[in-house]
């Protein structure tokens, strides 16, 4: 399989790899096509997001898009956290192999899920900011 070095650089050297004690926002997911499971982490203060980590059991490309991901998120506000999408991450990277591409959207939903977990922890419902959670119906290919 063509991975672009982007890809593999992120998958040899993830960055943001861990877990955040106290975090503001867990949001753990498992992918619908291959049973993989992700975990980020978020630490918000006001409203932008000053860390994220994430864990994996997910393939290399899991870890690759995750990785960027949180790269993409990290210092920028919930806003611009909720815009982003799969495609973008992929665009990041330079492409993922058509078969790969809904390893990419365990990451987007990790995002979601952990905002939804951080708005649920402020007594506030999340749904008309973060939406529903997308699931790999939802794949951006
Ligand atoms: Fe499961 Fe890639 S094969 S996340």
């Amino acid at each position: 399989m063509n991975y672009s070095e982007k890809v593999m650089d992120h998958f040899t050297n993830p960055r943001n790899v861990g877990e955040i004690e106290n975090a503001d926002g867990i949001g753990e997911v498992g992918n619908a096509k291959c049973g993989d499971i992700m975990k980020m982490y978020l630490k918000i203060d006001g409203d932008v997001i000053t860390d994220v980590k994430f864990k994996t059991f997910g393939c290399g490309a899991a870890v690759a898009t995750s990785s960027m991901a949180t790269e993409m998120i990290k210092g920028k506000t919930i806003n611009e956290a909720l815009q982003l999408t799969n495609k973008a991450v992929m665009e990041a990277l330079d492409g993922l192999p058509p078969v790969k591409v809904h390893c990419s959207v365990l990451a987007e939903q990790a995002v979601k899920a952990a905002l939804t977990d951080y708005y649920k922890k402020q007594g506030v419902d999340p749904e008309p900011i973060v939406g529903m959670i997308p699931d790999c119906e939802d794949c951006h290919e």
